[in-house]
């Protein structure tokens, strides 16, 4: 029997590459086809001018873009080919990828590859379900592999830090017009048939609090939207992800780390809840750097844990994204 063609291996690595998170489900890439490699591109147009404005975020989406790429072509059977940030005079041009030799998908690919559509974000509290230690190891692999370091944050103090930092954060953001007119705008009203921004039963009306809280991001501003759920109060395990430098090059790897880490938790029945209000802001965000990272360059901020809350999940179709 034989593996799939590189032409249907790519149309594959294009529609899974759909399904990377992205800040408030921006969304902001672009894909073209050259014979047989596929150009990575950077939707200026989609950056959050307000929330991310040195283009931070959109790179991390757009990294774990290419990492669900990779993913993709490995289950396809074909080891891929990479070149991030190929052409200095072109810096909207992230990434290309192609299809290289042959290589039967292991089953690491195929565990990975099948969570590329089921990986949902999560937004309240945990089960109390414990995450294995052995996949917190095995998650702060993944991210090392990528180029990147995953922290899980243990010492209750610092838990509690990182908690208040995102409630401050929060609490200034809420306060501030131009953040809140941002939010709303990738807000989407209960029916929206908008196939980007953040839908409204992608959170609960009412998450109960955890203990020490960390705030949602409020995407239903002043309506009562929200979908059932969010009972559960468990933490989880927070952690941080974080890069050594920080710069275009470090964005991207840190979105390959953050969707390969992703998408392994998930294979492992772990979601993740993102908090990353505080990393919008400088100050937050460097004395987050001094304090919690050792010196490194925070790039995400998440729970990690289990829940049984099924979620939406919109996407634009390809026919939005392939110039
Ligand atoms: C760089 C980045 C920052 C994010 N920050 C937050 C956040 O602060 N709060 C949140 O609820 N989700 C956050 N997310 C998750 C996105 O909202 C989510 O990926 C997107 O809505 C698509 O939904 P899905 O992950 O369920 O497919 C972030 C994602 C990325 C890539």
């Amino acid at each position: 029997m034989t593996g799939p063609t590189v032409k249907e291996a790519l149309e594959a690595a294009l529609e899974a590459a759909r399904w990377a998170p992205s800040v408030h489900n921006t969304q902001p890439w672009t894909f073209s086809v050259s014979g047989e490699e596929i150009a990575l591109r950077a939707d200026a147009d989609r950056r959050l001018r307000v929330g991310d404005a040195s283009g931070r975020e959109l790179l991390i989406s757009c990294g774990a873009a290419l990492f669900t790429m990779r993913t993709s072509l490995r289950g396809h059977g074909y080891e891929p080919v990479v070149r991030v940030l190929p052409d200095p005079d072109r810096p909207s041009l992230l990434a290309t990828v192609r299809p290289g030799a042959p290589s039967p998908p292991d089953e690491d690919a195929r565990l990975l590859g099948e969570q590329i559509e089921l990986r949902r974000t999560h937004r309240a509290g945990f089960t109390g379900l414990p995450v294995p230690d052995r996949l917190i190891e095995r998650l702060i692999m993944a991210a090392v592999d990528e180029g990147a370091r995953l922290t899980p944050v243990r010492a209750p103090g610092a838990v509690d830090v990182l908690a208040a930092l995102t409630r401050a954060a929060q609490a200034v953001q809420a306060g501030d017009r131009r953040f809140s007119l941002e939010v709303i705008r990738w807000a989407r009203p209960p029916g929206s048939r908008r196939r980007d921004g953040v839908p409204a039963d992608a959170y609960p009306r009412r998450a109960a609090p955890t203990d020490p809280h960390f705030p949602q991001r409020d995407y239903s501003w002043r309506h009562d939207w929200g979908g059932e759920g969010g009972t559960a109060t468990s933490i989880g395990v927070p952690a941080l992800l974080t890069t050594a430098r920080d710069g275009r090059e470090e964005w991207i790897a840190a979105g390959q780390a953050l969707q390969h880490v992703l998408l392994r938790a998930a294979a492992q029945g772990v979601s993740a809840a993102f908090h990353t209000q505080a990393l919008e802001m400088d100050l937050l965000r460097e004395f987050l750097r001094r304090e919690l990272c050792s010196g490194e360059h925070p790039q995400m901020i998440m729970r990690l844990g289990v829940t049984f809350e099924d979620k939406t999940a919109v996407r634009r179709p390809l026919s939005d994204l392939v110039e």
